[in-house]
């Protein structure tokens, strides 16, 4: 992962109208499909279960459905919801996906994602959340790079937390 490869990332991230998402749906579709490669037991399978988990992301807070272009095409997206009920902390943001094309991943498109979602957060709460696979190494070592800690265990789902 060379600083040149970053230097060059040229990327625009941008909110869609809901015509646009429905226009990208079936391109997020197979970002999300090439992202998991590898770590099918934290996705959805089926194309129809993905279609409909991205249109209640979409739905849940589009202000915060962000998607990363390169020369006008998608290669990654994050979901979150800026008013979340958690049970501990109450109401904090909410991270609900991230997830960048494979040969897009490594090169700081996730790290853009986050920073332009925490920054969209901060003016609401002190505390994001997010749920990630507890054998998902690369997403963990990539969240705890970006400070956030681990905060509980529900099942196979490591519950992690970021002061902001
Ligand atoms: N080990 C150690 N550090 C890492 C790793 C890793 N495997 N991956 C990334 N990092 C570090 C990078 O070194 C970089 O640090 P730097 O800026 O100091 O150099 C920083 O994390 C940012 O890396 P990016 O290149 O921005 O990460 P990327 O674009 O690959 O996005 C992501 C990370 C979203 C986890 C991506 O790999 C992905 O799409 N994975 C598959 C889907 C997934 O697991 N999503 C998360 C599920 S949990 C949820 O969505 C709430």
């Amino acid at each position: 992962m060379s600083s040149t490869l970053k230097e060059n990332l040229n990327i625009v991230i941008r909110t869609l109208s809901l015509p646009e998402f429905k226009d990208l749906l079936n391109k997020l579709i197979e970002i999300y499909q090439s992202g998991y490669k590898g770590l099918e037991k934290y996705a959805y399978q089926k194309r129809h279960d993905i279609k409909s988990y991205l249109k209640w992301l979409y739905k849940t807070d589009p202000e915060s459905f962000l998607v990363a272009f390169k020369n006008n095409r998608p290669i990654g997206f994050i979901a979150g919801c800026r008013f979340w009920q958690d049970k501990l902390y109450g109401e904090i943001g909410e991270i609900h996906e991230l997830v960048v094309d494979k040969p897009f991943q490594g090169k700081g498109v996730g790290k853009k994602l986050l920073q332009e979602t925490i920054n969209n957060f901060k003016k609401d709460h002190d505390k994001i959340g997010l749920w990630v696979g507890e054998h998902n190494d690369q997403a963990i070592a990539f969240y705890k790079k970006m400070g956030f800690k681990v905060g509980g265990q529900v099942g196979k789902w490591l519950r992690m937390i970021k002061e902001i």
